[in-house]
């Protein structure tokens, strides 16, 4: 049998933050969200989180993991304080407990089989991860005898100057036999500078302690304050672009350049300087994305063009060319072809193939057909005060510059628009329409 506990109550105290460390986002993901994702496989039998400090907040943003059981820690006395809150809830349980602490987030789902593995293989009490770090600051250290198995863990805080060299940290994901853990885990003390109960110090209490060691530190890499969580951006980063470099996508400069995790290009993308993909992206082979464009959770089809622009939520066909400066908002869908160009705002509107809105619109709630020419700063009026409206506009129509269209209203296609004319009613299909007061010219004596 398996349970796993994540230790996610502490306040995160290095982070001077109000939001709870866990919840800190890295490429886009919370760090509590990205210890989840690592746990997903083991298929455990049980699964506990222990919160604490800004518990509802923490609630509210795990509810959709409805196979968590919370544990509230009330006040935070410690990793090992934090682990003793479980014990009511593990009173028939029989089994490895794994625990995992909630600030560890780039952690890989294999090495918890391994460490799980080794840990059955070698019989021991407890094992933990470790990895050898080159500047160990801010980790408990890691003491084994001349067999290799763990003495001791001690805090960096409680070290001496000779125990601070030692470069081996401990992780803080440990596997415990749970039978030989619940029997010491209540004689825990506070007895250290930070008078808390640390989990650490379960090791020399327990009959046969092993670590197991990890070869790339930064998969155990905690998270502690900004710094830590910036250098663990940067790396992520670094890691998906290569990735992406390897598969067939530019990128002009890109350490000015994000991505995120959840995001597929095709091949012969061009990301240039200062773009930024968020969510669930797909993008199309031969996309030109950038200077100076947000993409996030959209589809872009093959060869886009996407120039200082903001895409939001939406679903782009083959071929269009965005910007620069435009914005579209989400639920919109653009046809093949289209064009969005500079000052150009579509929200929740679907543009038909080859349609052209090139200069100063807004387009709300909107249905338009092919081969449409709205002319610039045509708007969609589409909001009363009260409710939001839809446009309809048919194939091959045009809009003339400034024009006004008043929904809820239906334009047929073929239909020519005056420039500057106030539209507030139906226009059937292949009609001239001007809505326009007379100019009235007098002629000054002086
Ligand atoms: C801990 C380990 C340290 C290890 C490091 C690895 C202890 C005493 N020390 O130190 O040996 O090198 O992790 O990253 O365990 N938490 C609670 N309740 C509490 C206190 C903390 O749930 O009362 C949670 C925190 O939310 C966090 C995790 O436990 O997710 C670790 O706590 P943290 O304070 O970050 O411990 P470290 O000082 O990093
Ligand atoms: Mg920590």
């Amino acid at each position: 049998m398996l349970a796993i506990v994540i230790l996610a109550a502490g306040k995160g105290t290095r982070m001077k933050s109000d939001l709870p460390k866990v919840l800190h986002p890295l490429a886009g993901k919370s760090l509590i969200e990205r210890v989840l994702s690592c746990t997903k496989g083991l298929k455990p039998d049980k699964q506990l989180i222990v919160i604490g400090h800004q518990a509802k907040v923490l609630k509210e943003s795990l509810k959709s993991h409805t196979d968590l059981e919370f544990v509230l820690q009330e006040p935070q006395n410690g990793t090992g304080h934090a682990v003793q809150q479980i014990i009511p809830k593990l009173k028939r349980f029989n089994g490895e407990l794994l625990v995992l602490n909630g600030d560890v987030p780039l952690l890989k789902e294999e090495t918890l089989s391994s460490l799980l593995k080794c840990h059955k293989k070698s019989n021991s009490s407890v094992t933990f991860l470790s990895t050898s770090l080159e500047s160990p600051t801010g980790y408990g250290r890691v003491f084994t005898n001349e067999s290799g198995l763990v003495k001791e863990i001690i805090e960096e805080r409680d070290c001496n100057n000779e125990q601070r060299k030692n470069k081996l940290i401990n992780a803080g994901i440990y596997c415990f036999n749970w039978q030989q853990l619940s029997e010491i885990l209540n004689s825990l003390t506070n007895q250290n500078s930070q008078k808390e109960i640390y989990l650490t110090d379960t090791i020399s209490l327990l009959r046969k302690a092993s670590h197991f060691e990890v070869d790339d530190p930064f998969e155990v890499q905690g998270i502690n304050d900004r710094h830590q969580l910036s250098e663990c951006e940067v790396r992520i980063q670094e890691r998906l672009k290569s990735f992406w470099m390897r598969k067939g996508v530019s990128f002009i400069d890109p350490s000015s350049c994000s991505l995120s995790e959840d995001s597929r290009f095709g091949i012969d993308v061009v990301i240039e300087p200062q773009t930024h993909l968020r969510g669930k992206c797909n993008i199309g082979n031969g996309c030109h994305l950038g200077p100076g464009s947000t993409i996030n959770n959209s589809t872009l089809s093959n060869n886009v063009l996407a120039i200082h622009s903001f895409i939001n939520e939406s679903t782009i066909g083959e071929g269009v060319s965005i910007g620069p400066f435009a914005h579209v908002r989400p639920n919109s869908k653009i046809g093949d072809n289209a064009k969005i160009g500079n000052f150009v705002e579509i929200k929740q509107s679907i543009i038909g193939e080859g349609t052209k809105i090139n200069h100063l619109s807004y387009i709300g709630d909107s249905s338009l057909g092919n081969n449409i020419n709205i002319g610039a700063g045509t708007i969609t009026a589409n909001f009363d005060g009260k409710n939001k409206h839809q446009t309809i506009i048919g194939n091959h129509s045009k809009t003339g510059a400034n024009s006004v269209l008043v929904a809820p209203i239906k334009i047929g296609s073929n239909v020519t628009i005056g420039a500057g004319s106030t539209i507030s009613k139906d226009i059937p299909d292949k009609s001239l329409v001007v809505e326009r007061s007379k100019a009235i010219i007098k002629t000054r004596k002086s």
